[in-house]
């Protein structure tokens, strides 16, 4: 039940550094990954990966991209189920599918694990229903384990989904003798994220204040960044759109002044996200260009890479497990919105929980 909550997705956001506890807990042990032999086996002889999502799901997809090329050193793309089973690019001799799904449910999912099965092509379903349609039709299944999720609004398996991926790759990686796998300290550094979660989720009440002073009464906003901080931006932005009803774009943030800046009034909200070294300095200045032409904008940054006058700061953690801690003011602030309006945030108009047509 929701016990002294008013709303799920609240709880849901709360548990999330209990779920990435438990995921070490369950996928590790004395620091080393723990995945079926078959399923390794079956990973490392993979010439490619595609992932196969929707959603929250496909921004947590996004991510786990940059974790498996980066530990595993394979060629990997991520795909909307929902255009993939009608237009699928050339694939190389040993495709290896991964179907991420929260409900293990969603037809556009089932429909491409369909065809790749009858390709013959291996496929892992990493869900949080174990007993899902995907998890059984699948090759291979790894359950989340984040608890029934509730509320509508996905929270707490999108973290989930980015940190077994982790392990995932961890655990492929050190398989493969990639030497940046070896590097790869996964325990500790989902132990960073579970903290730095605690850390943001602690900071609710000035989460709140933040959603007000940026969000109280308009009809669209931005978020901002680039690389693993722009598909922050794209899963921030359907948080705020999908239970506030405002109307949210998440931007590569080098792509604004190639067109969308034109939106860029006095007091438009822009969220920039800025973690990753690489581009801190670009997306900045991509920011207070906006800025400059009378947006509102809120700077959150990580600790190494902010400045003085940035209002929200986000613990260090290794830049490609940065959406593990960004996504926790990108809730909050989705939640504010929605709460403040007086939406029911857990029940949003037109959605259901799981999306059984194509
Ligand atoms: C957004 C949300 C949806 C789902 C999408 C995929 O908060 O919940 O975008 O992520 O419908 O659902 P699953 O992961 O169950 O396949």
């Amino acid at each position: 039940g929701k016990g002294t909550y008013e709303y799920y997705m609240l709880k849901e956001i709360d548990e999330q550094p209990a779920v990435m506890r438990r995921l070490v807990a369950t996928y590790t042990k004395d620091g080393a990954v723990q995945l079926p032999a078959a399923l390794l086996k079956a990973l490392a002889g993979a010439s490619q990966l595609v992932i196969v999502a929707a959603g929250t799901s496909y921004h947590a997809g996004l991510v786990g991209r940059g974790l498996f090329e980066s530990l595993a050193g394979i060629p990997t793309s991520v795909e909307l189920a929902s255009e993939y089973g009608y237009h699928q690019g050339l694939l190389t001799a040993k495709p290896f599918f991964i179907f991420l799904t929260q409900s293990g449910e969603t037809a556009d999912i089932r429909q491409v694990l369909v065809q790749v099965k009858a390709k013959g092509y291996p496929s892992l379903t990493i869900t949080n229903v174990g007993s899902s349609t995907l998890a059984r039709e699948a090759d291979y299944a790894l359950e989340l384990h984040a608890g029934p999720e509730i509320a509508v609004a996905s929270t707490k398996a999108y973290t989930a989904q980015v940190a077994l991926q982790a392990l995932v790759a961890k655990g492929l990686g050190v398989a493969l003798g990639q030497p940046a796998a070896t590097a790869f300290d996964v325990v500790h550094q989902l132990g960073l994220a579970a903290a730095g979660q605690q850390a943001l989720i602690d900071q609710k009440s000035r989460l709140h204040e933040l959603a007000r002073d940026l969000f109280a009464t308009t009809r669209n906003a931005f978020y901002i960044g680039r690389g693993t901080d722009y598909y922050i931006s794209l899963e921030a932005a359907l948080k705020l759109k999908e239970i506030s009803y405002v109307q949210a774009e998440g931007f590569a943030a080098g792509e604004l002044k190639h067109g969308t800046i034109a939106l860029i009034e006095q007091d438009t909200p822009v969220v920039a996200i800025i973690t990753d070294p690489a581009t801190a300095a670009h997306t900045r200045s991509n920011a207070e260009e906006a800025a400059a032409r009378g947006a509102k904008v809120l700077f959150i940054a990580a600790r190494s890479e902010a400045e003085p006058s940035d209002q929200l700061i986000i613990p260090d953690i290794d830049p490609r497990l940065s959406p593990l801690l960004t996504i926790i003011p990108g809730q909050l602030l989705g939640y504010y919105t929605s709460y403040d309006r007086g939406y029911d945030v857990d029940k949003p108009r037109n959605l259901a929980k799981s999306v059984t047509v194509e």
